[in-house]
């Protein structure tokens, strides 16, 4: 069957790319030439200098300066297609395809950013703002909760009585007291492994994910732990697969586990954990939704594929029980718990009361990081298209690999695209009563930019603004409200990581 052999085919091209993209990365400190930066160095340098600081006479500076024709990617794309003849800069449509073109808009907007895409900023120094941060709508604080985590955690639950539960992804779960102390790991949660080969790109089977609150956890205790189990009998190479419990705590241990999703073994996959998704959410009805990235085990493919519970969300009773009115609880074949797809990475997942939305943020490759509004039922798109391109240069059009046919018009776009991409990770939409004129804005966090961002939607559900709350904090892996109403992030650092909270300045 010609069909199948192409998607073995492709399957080994994944892995090879998956490689060669690790293998780049760590290289990164040896010089590895970015393929904009060979076509800036073979048509632009010459102009706009090695560094884009500009040559006098021939062409302006591109960074360090404002720019006269604006610079978000579309601007820069729009001043390198049609040129300006006029001063000297010829348009360069002709010679230079599309993709070219915005490839180096988007080298141009990281530069202008400092934002370097193989500069992950890990062991940059953690710059909590010492002083009174003004910003557009609020001025905070910044206080630090606890800096004794783990360098790699990946959620926090604030509980009721101001207590915070921390996952940490190699460790396990741990409690952090009022006074930033932190209790011993809780025993009996699922079993993690710590089997990174490089701190940044960890490549782990076996991870501990998301940490989140029954709502109605005053009362009946539920935690919901997000996991991918790995496969004990699987020993010449680690797999792994989503899966998700609830528990209860007591006397410091994990009792009363159920199982809540799991697809089982047939599904473990042998892709590193990096794209296992991994957040929970509940709605104010009390579904649960599950984030699940491209952790498939035939990788891209299985994200477009109903069948398949890869590049997902899905949506499940508390209990596990699948909803009768899922999208596609009645379609032959399909993955019933599914209620929206082709996701790549999606890092953050949102119910807003407000709004009555459920919202994702999700990781583009080179550009086209989203904030997506989820319609049940809809397709997001990866990776059959995306605004980001690839770390090579080229387009994201995979679906002629994959066979796969689609029209542009069924593919959700982003209500915010961000690129160049800061690496976006989780978001709240802000409900809480300590900062008013925040009240139904996204805060949303990103590791690579290590920036906080305050994004203003409308009622119809477009970008109205979008703020810079906080620069160079650190790689901000989870955002939470507390029960007190001010705003926690998760820090990871290769010296440790920290849990800092925003109050209000006059609090
Ligand atoms: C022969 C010299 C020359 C070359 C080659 C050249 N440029 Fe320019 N470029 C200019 C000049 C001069 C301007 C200022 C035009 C103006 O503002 O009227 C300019 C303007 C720009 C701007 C707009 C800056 C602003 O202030 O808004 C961008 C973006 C840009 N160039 C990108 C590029 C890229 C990318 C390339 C390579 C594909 C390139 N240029 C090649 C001379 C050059």
């Amino acid at each position: 069957m010609p069909g199948a052999a192409f998607r073995k085919l492709f399957l080994v091209l994944c892995v090879i790319a998956a490689l060669a993209a690790v293998a780049w990365l760590s290289l990164r400190e040896s010089g590895v030439v970015d393929p904009f930066v060979s076509t800036y160095d073979r048509h632009c340098s010459r102009c706009h200098g090695a560094n884009l600081e500009g040559v006098p006479a021939l062409g302006t500076a591109l960074v360090n300066t404002e720019l006269s024709h604006g610079d978000s990617v579309a601007a820069l794309g729009k001043s390198i297609a049609h040129g300006f003849p006029q001063s000297g800069m010829q348009p360069w449509s002709a010679q230079l395809s599309a993709e070219e073109i915005r490839g180096l808009a988007i080298y141009i907007a990281e530069r202008r950013v400092d934002r370097l895409f193989t500069d992950f900023k890990v062991d940059a120094p953690i710059a909590i703002p010492g002083g009174i941060v003004e910003t557009e709508a609020q001025a905070f604080r910044v206080e630090i909760v606890t800096d004794r985590i783990d360098p790699l955690p990946f959620s926090i639950a604030p509980l009721p009585d101001g207590r915070i539960l921390v996952s940490e992804k190699m460790k396990g779960l741990r409690i952090v007291e009022t006074d930033g102390s932190v209790s011993e790991l809780i025993s009996g949660t699922p079993a993690v492994f710590d089997d990174s080969i490089e701190l940044v790109l960890v490549w782990g089977h076996g991870w501990l994910l998301d940490v989140a609150l029954h709502p109605e956890y005053a009362s009946n205790g539920w935690i919901y732990l997000h996991h991918t189990e790995r496969c004990a009998d699987c020993t010449l190479i680690a797999r792994s697969v989503n899966r998700v419990v609830r528990g209860r705590i007591r006397d410091g241990r994990w009792v009363d586990e159920e199982v809540i999703w799991n697809p089982g073994a047939e599904y473990y996959s042998f892709v590193p954990d990096i794209g296992a998704g991994g957040r929970l959410a509940f709605d104010d009805a009390g579904y649960l939704y599950i984030s699940v990235g491209i952790k498939g085990s035939s990788n891209f493919d299985g994200v477009q594929d109903l069948a398949k519970p890869w590049g997902k969300i899905h949506r499940v009773h508390d209990d596990g029980r699948v909803p009768a009115d899922n999208p596609f609880a009645r379609t032959a074949g399909a993955y019933p718990t599914i209620w929206t797809y082709g996701h790549r990475s999606p890092q953050g997942l949102e119910f807003s009361n407000r709004r009555q939305q459920l919202w994702s943020t999700e990781m583009g490759p080179r550009g086209g990081d989203e904030l997506n509004l989820l319609r049940p039922g809809r397709n997001y798109g990866w990776p059959l298209t995306s605004l980001g391109l690839n770390y090579d240069g080229s387009a994201i059009a995979y679906g002629e690999w994959l066979d796969l046919a689609f029209d542009l018009n069924d593919i959700e776009q982003p209500v915010v695209d961000f690129t160049p991409a800061p690496a976006v990770s989780s978001f709240i939409f802000y409900e809480g009563g300590q900062f008013p004129r925040w009240q139904g804005n996204a805060l949303v966090g990103s590791l690579k930019a290590s920036e906080l961002y305050r994004i203003v939607l409308d009622e119809n559900d477009r970008l109205v603004r979008s703020e810079v709350l906080l620069k160079r904090l650190a790689r901000i892996r989870d955002v939470e409200t507390g029960p007190d109403g001010n705003v926690y992030l998760l820090l990871e650092h290769a010296g440790g990581g920290q849990i800092v909270r925003l109050v209000p300045a006059d609090a």
